[in-house]
């Protein structure tokens, strides 16, 4: 494969891993300010990242390349409200957006058409990824973050399984 190529796929194995501790950061956030709901969507956020993560993985592996298990960075954001950490999470999915897109920007420079298509399962994730974290921003915008609403919100968002 393309040096380039494999370069960004490996750097993009560590982003997932960084999202997955970025969203246990969110989910902690919820837990510390009793909202257990957010905390378990957020979550299983994380778990989704660890996927996105291990699919690039398997990826590099059966195509023969090797994967630099590099160092996942700290995370250092400073959550203050349920809002904020909802913007946060849309934040971050528009940036891998960015990211995903430079993969597949390097892979059709290399024709490198067997990535492409690997690559356009993550350009549609990231829509839905995208579509996800707007909504939550959304619904908390709509209901406001006064106790009673966020009680109620809380039992929605804590519904979702996968
Ligand atoms: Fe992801
Ligand atoms: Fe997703």
């Amino acid at each position: 494969m393309n040096k380039k190529v494999v370069d960004l796929l490996n750097a993009q194995v560590n982003k997932e891993f960084f999202s997955a501790y970025l969203y246990l950061g969110i989910s902690k956030f919820f837990t510390k300010i009793n909202l257990p709901g957010f905390a378990s969507w957020y979550k299983v956020q994380a778990q989704e990242e660890q996927e996105h993560a291990m699919k690039i993985y398997d990826y590099l592996l059966d195509n023969d390349e090797d994967v630099s298990l590099d160092q996942i960075a700290k995370v250092k954001v400073n959550l203050k409200t349920p809002l904020a950490a909802a913007k946060e999470a849309d934040k971050h999915e528009h940036y891998i957006t960015g990211e995903i897109e430079k993969i597949m920007d390097a892979a059709i420079e290399a024709k490198d058409y067997r990535t492409q298509l690997f690559l356009n399962w993550f350009i549609t994730e990231q829509e839905e990824e995208e579509r996800n974290s707007k909504d939550m921003v959304v619904k908390i915008e709509m209901l406001g973050d006064d106790c009673k609403s966020l009680y109620l919100l809380d039992k929605e968002v804590g519904s979702r399984k996968g």
